[in-house]
């Protein structure tokens, strides 16, 4: 169900409209809406609960790159998320936001030393390691501090994700993971370090997928190393499939969340019933666009039409600096004009006020709108705010939470002040 849509006439977050919602912060705002969020939270908690699974056998550590605000942070810790963050910052905003280290695990390519002191200070989870020099370093650092880093090694299993090229991940051409021919050795390298204690192995093969057998065939080649690492003795306690389900955009049908678990956790009871006993093995998932893509929406507001020679545009005030997504991978995000006019329809391309001409949001869409206009960019939750800039010195956008009719600011417009106050003029 969504929880935006229209009520008499005017576009609704929930039960605010969200006319009032620009009248009170003004545009462009970020709004989520708390509902969609907590449903799409549980869409994983509960498909946990119902295949058996307690907190010591699943665990959902929303990936916070995908939304990091401070009060999305903490809803969804609330509700019993861990958190997959990729770098110090997002740990800072992590335990900002009340959430447990305990429950975190540090993916990405390039930890510094200071990030691997901060997390280990934390006592995190665990370190998704993805090289050989990474794991040097952080047996280094943690020896300095005389703590021991749990790892999982992330293995790049080589399989076709099938999305966009920009966020394809499992392929060997890219610059994540361990190749799938060298895991063993690596773990072997791992085992070996002093100040490393092997936990877990992990993968993440892409974002937006739409159908869960690549996902699937990623499990079957992380399993068949789970064994031949048993054999040498090495024993992974964890496994982390990464994110990646992807959501509607445009008619796009993705698989429901509970038939995908349904379906790796299948794939591990059967497992674990064939050849292993004792603890059963621990399932991770790293989700972020699935939490929040669709729990979250752009609105602005139509500052000019203009009639182009070939084209017609609607100016709006948001940018390519607020949703980069667009400029950045063509990504298609639907729009939807807050009050529903009935006059004629023209075929427009949506655009901002940057001086580029990649500062699109939306290309020929029919829409029957005016100057002022409020416009409602969809499925903006994800990977929107986290990747806006302030390209042009333009301050970000405001975001608000909406919980019903109760609507929470959670982040304040920023000032142009804001943008230069870590600026200084010469003597
Ligand atoms: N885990 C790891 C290691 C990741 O790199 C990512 C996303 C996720 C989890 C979460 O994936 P999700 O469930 O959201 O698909 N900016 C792009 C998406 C980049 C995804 C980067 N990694 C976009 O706007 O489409």
């Amino acid at each position: 169900m969504s929880h935006f849509s229209y009520q008499d006439g005017v576009l609704c977050a929930e039960h605010t409209p969200l006319t009032q919602i620009a009248r009170q912060f003004g545009s462009p705002t970020y709004i989520y809406s708390k509902a969609a969020l907590v449903e799409n939270f549980s869409s994983y908690a509960d498909a946990c609960k119902k295949h058996g699974r307690t907190d010591d056998t699943a665990l959902v550590c929303y990936s916070v790159k995908s939304n990091s605000n401070l009060a999305v942070l903490q809803l969804l810790g609330k509700l019993g998320s861990g958190f997959d963050i990729v770098s110090g910052g997002e740990l800072l905003r992590v335990l900002a936001a009340g959430g447990s280290p305990r429950k975190v695990i540090f993916s990405g390519v390039g930890k510094s030393r200071e990030e691997m002191q901060l997390a280990l200070s934390h006592d995190i989870l665990c370190f998704n390691v993805e090289s050989i020099p990474e794991l040097h370093r952080l047996n280094e650092v943690a020896g300095e501090m005389g703590k021991r880093a749990s790892v999982s090694l992330r293995v790049n299993p080589n399989v076709d994700a099938k999305t966009h090229p920009y966020i394809s991940t499992g392929l060997k051409d890219n610059k994540f993971g361990v190749a799938y021919e060298d895991a063993l050795t690596t773990y072997r390298v791992a085992s070996a370090l002093p100040n490393i204690s092997v936990v877990g192995i992990d993968c993440h093969i892409g974002s937006q997928l739409l159908d869960d057998a690549p996902l699937l065939e990623a499990v079957d080649k992380l399993i068949e190393l789970i064994d031949a690492l048993a054999a040498e003795g090495i024993v992974i306690h964890h496994l982390d499939i990464g994110g990646g389900i992807g959501i509607n955009y445009d008619n796009d049908k993705p698989v429901a969340v509970g038939d995908y678990l349904a379906r790796v956790f299948a794939k591990v009871d059967a497992w674990r019933a064939k050849n292993h006993a004792g603890a059963p093995i621990k399932v991770l998932f790293e989700p972020g666009r699935s939490i929040v893509g669709n729990a979250g929406i752009l609105l602005t507001e139509v500052q000019y039409i203009k009639h182009g020679e070939t084209k017609n545009f609607a100016i709006v005030d948001a940018a390519m600096n607020d949703l980069m997504r667009p400029a950045m991978y063509e990504a298609w995000h639907g729009v939807q004009p807050v009050l529903q006019r009935h006059v004629a329809a023209q075929t427009y391309d949506v655009v901002g006020p940057v001086c580029e001409s990649g500062d699109w949001l939306a290309r020929s869409r029919e829409l029957a709108i005016q100057e002022g206009d409020l416009l409602a960019i969809m499925s903006a939750g994800a990977y929107g705010m986290t990747m806006s800039s302030n390209y042009n010195t333009r301050g970000r956008a405001a975001e608000v939470m909406v919980d019903g009719a109760t609507v929470h600011l959670i982040r304040k417009r920023e000032l142009a002040s804001d943008l230069f106050a870590l600026e200084t003029l010469l003597p």
